[in-house]
């Protein structure tokens, strides 16, 4: 299933985070998008392609995790340790799956099922996460002067652009 980005449902009401959140979808449904096309599980070059974007996207994480977790901070949010801790083994885990993925690739042997695997880890931890513990946030956005839940425009595009655009043109 696809990732759609549901303001309402979604928003911890800091713009830059639900940005951030958007295209991490943006990623996550880039590799569904590959994981549709006909020769996902056949062909080498493709699947370098994916491993690339995957890398990219835990860089990425990487990066977003770092800049909300400074909003935690900057507003001592009672889940600020949750959060950390919820990113770190986040982190691991995927680090855990790279590998095995690259491995996999170096022995031509990385099959569609083990990056569906992938892709449902990813969906499901994200929104899950978001709902359980960024959304927290809202308890702070109200008072912040980084942004107001109004003026939120999350159009969710660009960053992974270059991978959805090469996904598409070999689908
Ligand atoms: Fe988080």
């Amino acid at each position: 299933m696809k990732l759609q980005w549901d303001h309402k449902k979604y928003t911890t009401g800091f713009a830059h985070i639900d940005q951030q959140h958007s295209e991490l979808f943006n990623g996550i449904n880039g590799l569904m998008l590959f994981l549709k096309q006909s020769t996902a599980g056949e062909n080498q070059k493709n699947k370098e392609k994916i491993l690339e974007m995957l890398q990219f996207l835990g860089e990425y994480a990487q990066k977003h995790f770092q800049d909300e977790e400074k909003v935690f901070e900057k507003h001592d949010h009672p889940m600020k340790e949750t959060n950390k801790k919820e990113h770190q083994l986040f982190l691991e885990k995927y680090v855990h799956y790279q590998k095995k993925l690259q491995a996999k690739l170096d022995q031509e042997r990385l099959t569609r099922g083990v990056l569906i695997q992938i892709h449902i880890f990813l969906q499901s931890w994200l929104v899950n996460h978001i709902l359980k513990v960024d959304t927290a946030l809202r308890d702070c956005a109200e008072n912040a002067t980084e942004s107001t839940v109004e003026d939120v425009a999350v159009t969710g595009k660009g960053t992974f652009s270059r991978f959805l655009a090469f996904f598409k043109r070999n689908n």
